[in-house]
């Protein structure tokens, strides 16, 4: 299960605000649960099961079976949407250099315009089995677009035209240049889902594809958030239940009470890269037209030594919201021998760091919710379902707090500034 404790809130934005928020706003909860029409074009993810059908599914499975035959690297191409929720995923289930079954691996490209990373993403292919996937909705974007090609190349020079095709996957939006090209090569094409936006594509086949290539179990995945949907969008049910629906009033009461930045902190790191994924999730959806609060992230507790510092005693600017694990999985426990030197570390004598990784979170969300707000969202554990849970719970959070806060959660107007210049100077 996946629950929002609301114990360590303190005084800034308390409970009792958020229960008479919930009271006055309540038709915005309402309205989300069904689908705005007005947002009818990008709204595509609310439901799981219009991109994630069992049907779908299978095909995603048949694909990433034939493909597990070819090859035993994945070459994820795309940027922002179109990477993050696979790697946040592959991540936090444990991956070890980028595989999770010790056969099968995702790597990364398109998401860089260094010459010193993609020569060390060209590299780290020698003496591998290669299949690459270009997933680019609207096949315009720089980094993917490039990384694309000089992949493309890299494989037509090791096997020629025709064997490097059977080794090229695109996913884009159909009837695009992307798809013309798929058929003119014969390569195949995946469907980027039309009303869908790249950050809120975690749970269709954008995704589900590299993970069932690296072993993921993608049905309890999206078995996860289809019952996380299940409950979030209940109109019948009691809102005070209904924990992104509270997560969202917290955000805006904060933003309300002077606040600017949410950290999201953990102190598990297999979570670096969902922090990744929920940074660009809400940094898109919400900051515009002067508001929103700045997403960050904090790795503890190696950051308790660098940020902790700000968080404790800097500007007071910050919600908190911490992610915690409640229940150890396979792994989790590591006992530490008795004292064998003096080292005055004699307390830590067979103590699981487990149980010392816990101690030192409920101390720094103690020592943090005397001056900020720390709601947390609990998972029960770190397996499939619960991040089918977790990536849906903060898909309708975004979708629950862009509302409440006035702007548009589907759009990125900002981006395109850079993008003209840049292309300016590159004679686009
Ligand atoms: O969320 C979004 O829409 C963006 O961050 C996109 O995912 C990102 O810009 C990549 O876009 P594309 O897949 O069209 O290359």
């Amino acid at each position: 299960m996946l629950r929002l404790n609301e114990t360590y809130l303190g005084a800034r934005v308390t409970s009792t605000e958020v229960s008479r928020a919930s009271s006055a706003h309540v038709d915005v909860l309402a309205r989300c649960q069904a689908g705005e029409a007005r947002h009818a074009g990008s709204l595509g993810w609310l439901h799981v099961g219009d991109w994630a059908s069992d049907e779908k599914i299978a095909q995603v499975e048949a694909l990433a079976a034939r493909l597990r035959e070819r090859a035993d690297t994945f070459v994820l191409i795309g940027v922002g949407g179109s990477n993050n929720a696979a790697r946040a995923a592959l991540a936090a289930l444990g991956v070890r250099d980028g595989s999770l079954d010790g056969t099968h691996r995702v790597t990364y490209a398109g998401n860089t315009l260094s010459a010193f990373e993609l020569r060390r993403v060209l590299e780290d292919l020698e003496g591998h089995e290669v299949v690459i996937d270009c997933v680019a909705k609207n096949f315009e974007t720089l980094e993917p677009g490039s990384s694309f090609r000089l992949l493309r190349q890299w494989l037509v020079s090791r096997h020629g035209e025709k064997d490097a095709a059977s080794r090229i996957v695109c996913c884009g939006t159909p009837g695009s240049h992307l798809e013309d090209l798929c058929r003119e090569h014969g390569y195949e094409f995946t469907t980027f889902p039309e009303p869908v936006g790249g950050r809120y594509t975690a749970l269709t086949e954008v995704h589900l594809l590299p993970l069932a290539f690296a072993g993921v179990d993608v049905r309890a995945l999206v078995a996860g958030a289809r019952a996380e949907e299940a409950r979030l969008r209940d109109a019948a049910a009691d809102p005070a239940d209904n924990p992104a629906w509270r997560y969202a009033l917290v955000r805006r009461l904060a933003w309300d009470a002077g606040l600017r930045v949410e950290l999201l902190s953990f102190f598990e790191p297999r979570f670096r890269w969902f922090s990744k994924w929920y940074e660009q999730l809400f940094g898109e959806s919400e900051g515009k037209d002067g508001r929103g609060l700045f997403p960050a992230s904090a790795e503890y507790s190696e950051e308790l030594h660098s940020l902790g510092q700000y968080v404790q005693d800097g500007t007071h600017q910050i919600l908190e919201t911490f992610l915690d694990v409640l229940e150890p999985g396979a792994g989790d426990s590591l006992v530490l021998g008795g004292q064998d030197i003096d080292d005055r570390f004699g307390y830590l004598d067979g103590a699981d760091f487990w149980d010392v990784n816990k101690a030192s979170f409920s101390a720094s969300r103690s020592a943090h919710a005397r001056t900020l707000p720390c709601p947390t969202i609990e998972l029960d554990r770190v397996d499939e379902e619960h991040l089918g849970r977790l990536f849906y719970f903060f898909m309708f959070s975004c979708y629950l707090s862009a509302e409440l806060l006035g702007v548009n959660p589907f759009d990125q107007p900002g981006v395109e500034a850079y993008k003209q210049l840049m292309f300016e100077t590159l004679g686009k």
